[in-house]
């Protein structure tokens, strides 16, 4: 990873932030085996689908960045939708994200795509985030070194996990960032043990396992919110992955039931599996269906339709 461009110090925070703490869960967990094995210790902030925009209060996000900061993570991953439906507020992405003080490694999701990829890259870029698009990376935190694969956005058709892992060294501990929680399956056939996504927001409302009705029912998500998959080389999947519930919202905000709440997940590389500390374990994969044909084909033509609304800029950097 080249060195990211300077960024403020957590002592230059804009300003007290009351109120939107208790909105963001801080949920914790240990990492695969396979971390325990090779690393003594890393700790990793994950964040996801921010939706910088009208919807999401900038107080939030600023709550979401403090969060992270007082976690004293070694590596901050995004996995995607940093925008909501436009390139408004590209602005307060680049300013807040400069905020986070650790390196930060990111994948864009559907909203980026939609959005234009190009400019949600270029902000991204000057907040110091390495954005991987269908590629790995590897970066040294206190003198350890991670393997970072990430692949774009499954949903509009830009995820290529073959081309990400293309020369990926087996000998390094190693976490995957994808934005759809479903392409897990293929990375950890790649080699890839632990993998974090988001694109679900838990559903948004989880009382009564809602989210598990619309999501996996009727939507066709395996993976809802939540830790899935196995994290220990026993029987079963060969890897885990992780579905944060996310920070901001898309169309509405509403959030409703403890699974649904904002989210900010620290995984411990080095720590076992099964402690105490832990949120939640593993949990049973909902039975899933994959998009069909034709829905491949209706996202295909609302991405071109949406591309049409925000025409890539030319690639000036
Ligand atoms: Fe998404």
């Amino acid at each position: 990873m080249g060195s990211p461009p300077s960024r403020p110090r957590f002592s230059q925070f804009p300003g007290p932030l009351p109120k939107t703490r208790e909105r963001i869960e801080l949920r914790r967990f240990a990492g695969h085996v396979d971390h325990e094995e090779r690393v003594s210790h890393l700790r990793i902030a994950h964040l996801t689908d921010q939706h910088f925009g009208r919807v999401t209060p900038h107080a939030v996000q600023l709550a979401a960045v403090e969060l992270a900061n007082e976690q004293k993570p070694d590596l901050v991953v995004i996995t995607g939708d940093f925008v909501c439906h436009s390139q408004a507020f590209l602005d307060q992405l680049e300013s807040t994200l400069k905020l986070l003080d650790a390196p930060i490694i990111g994948v864009l999701g559907n909203h980026d795509h939609w959005s234009g990829a190009s400019a949600v890259r270029k902000a991204l870029r000057k907040a110091g985030v390495e954005v991987l698009d269908n590629a790995h990376t590897i970066v040294t935190l206190r003198n350890q070194q991670l393997q970072v694969v990430g692949i774009d956005d499954a949903y509009t058709g830009h995820a290529d996990p073959e081309q990400a892992v293309k020369g990926l060294r087996h000998d390094l501990p190693t976490i995957g960032l994808s934005h759809i929680p479903e392409e897990a399956d293929h990375l950890w056939e790649l080699g890839v043990p632990l993998v974090f996504s988001g694109h679900t927001h838990a559903g948004q409302v989880t009382l009564a396992r809602m989210h598990e009705l619309f999501l996996g029912r009727l939507i066709g998500h395996k993976y809802v919110h939540g830790l899935y998959g196995c994290r220990t080389r026993t029987l079963g999947p060969k890897g885990a992955v992780y579905v944060g519930a996310g920070i901001g919202a898309a169309v509405v905000p509403v959030r409703i039931g403890e699974r649904a709440r904002r989210e900010l997940a620290v995984f411990e590389l080095g720590a076992s599996a099964g402690a105490t500390w832990e949120h939640h374990g593993e949990q049973p994969a909902l039975p899933g269906r994959p998009p069909s044909e034709k829905t491949k084909e209706k996202r295909r033509k609302q991405l071109e339709r949406k591309k049409r609304k925000h025409p890539p800029e030319p690639e000036a950097e």
